[in-house]
């Protein structure tokens, strides 16, 4: 590596509170990755986190019918009431890449979402459950 780079990447580490350069190597790896199973359709979770004023007309019934619509994949909802006018609300998904990629763009553009963040996660390699008895 080019030793500007390695600076600028050193650089990096120090501010995100890394231990060392393998250990930044590793999580930059993982998102990679994880952005490669976001755009291949394979079993994954994600979180979407939405902040909103609910006064704008129809925006709570509308998110809340593109939920519904979703309800196979939503795992859970959070709602938290900021202020008089905000809502911020964090949704639990799992689900094939791409039906979590439709979830996420339709709750993030609807009209009136000021703030909209998704993030996904592959979905480790499923295990069959131990059963105790
Ligand atoms: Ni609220």
């Amino acid at each position: 590596m080019e030793r500007e780079l390695l600076q600028d990447f050193d650089r990096l580490i120090e501010k995100k509170g890394y231990a060392n350069r393998s250990e930044a190597l590793r999580d930059l790896v993982r998102r990679e990755l994880d952005q490669e199973v976001w755009r291949s359709g394979k079993p994954a979770v994600a979180t979407i986190t939405l902040v909103y004023d609910h006064h704008v007309r129809e925006l709570t019934e509308r998110l809340t019918e593109i939920q519904h619509d979703y309800g196979d994949n939503i795992l859970s909802a959070l709602h938290v009431h900021l202020d008089h006018d905000h809502c911020l609300e964090v949704i639990a998904a799992r689900g094939p890449a791409r039906e979590l990629e439709a979830l996420a763009d339709r709750l993030t553009n609807a009209k009136g979402v000021q703030s909209g963040k998704v993030v996904a996660a592959a979905l480790p390699a499923a295990r069959p459950r131990k059963r105790s008895r």
